[in-house]
């Protein structure tokens, strides 16, 4: 069992180690990373996943304009802990904070990850929509999801983080 909350300061320590474990220290480099360093995440975007009082989950999403004028956020990173993966908790973390999301009044949703796990949620290549980051990346991963339907139309551009 595990219960997804929002993130409290005190879990900070446990989020990097996390994703140390995950995605290693080299993670910094990347151009995911870039996108957001002059950034906050969006601290009603921020989530962890709670188990037995230990933290087994965290998702964060990150304010972006999208070619200097269309809001946008930026998903990442999200990382289950290797011993709690493949029992559902990154699909419900993913699918809930995307309703928050919405709820909030997002429209658009990027990020930099695995297509074939995206997908489901909807994603699709943002290359092939005319979006552009600052920085080099599998062409493949870097993807779009609409919140609201059309929220594409018309956009096009290079990822800021806002
Ligand atoms: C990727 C990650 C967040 C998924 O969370 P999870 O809780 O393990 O995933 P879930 O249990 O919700 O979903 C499992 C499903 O996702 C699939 N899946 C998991 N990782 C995948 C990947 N990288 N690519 C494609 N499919 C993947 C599984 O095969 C499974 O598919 P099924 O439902 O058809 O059986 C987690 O495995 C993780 O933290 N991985 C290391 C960090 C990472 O790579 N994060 C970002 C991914 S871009």
């Amino acid at each position: 069992m595990y219960q997804i909350i929002h993130e409290r300061a005190e879990d900070a320590p446990a989020i990097n180690t996390l994703l140390d474990q995950c995605f290693g220290p080299e993670r910094h480099h990347k151009t995911a990373y870039k996108v957001r360093a002059n950034s906050t995440a969006i601290d009603a975007m921020s989530f962890v996943g709670i188990s037995n009082g230990e933290l087994v989950a965290s998702i964060k999403y990150w304010p972006l304009l999208i070619g200097n004028i269309t809001p946008a956020i930026l998903l990442g990173p999200i990382a289950v802990h290797p011993d709690r993966q493949g029992e559902g908790i990154g699909v419900k973390l993913i699918r809930d904070t995307m309703q928050t999301a919405k709820d909030l009044g997002h429209s658009l949703v990027v990020l930099v990850g695995d297509p074939e796990y995206y997908e489901r949620f909807g994603y699709v290549s943002a290359f092939d929509h005319g979006l552009e980051l600052p920085g080099p990346v599998d062409r493949h991963r870097f993807l779009v999801c609409e919140l609201i339907d059309g929220a594409l139309e018309d956009v096009r551009g290079m990822i800021m983080g806002a």
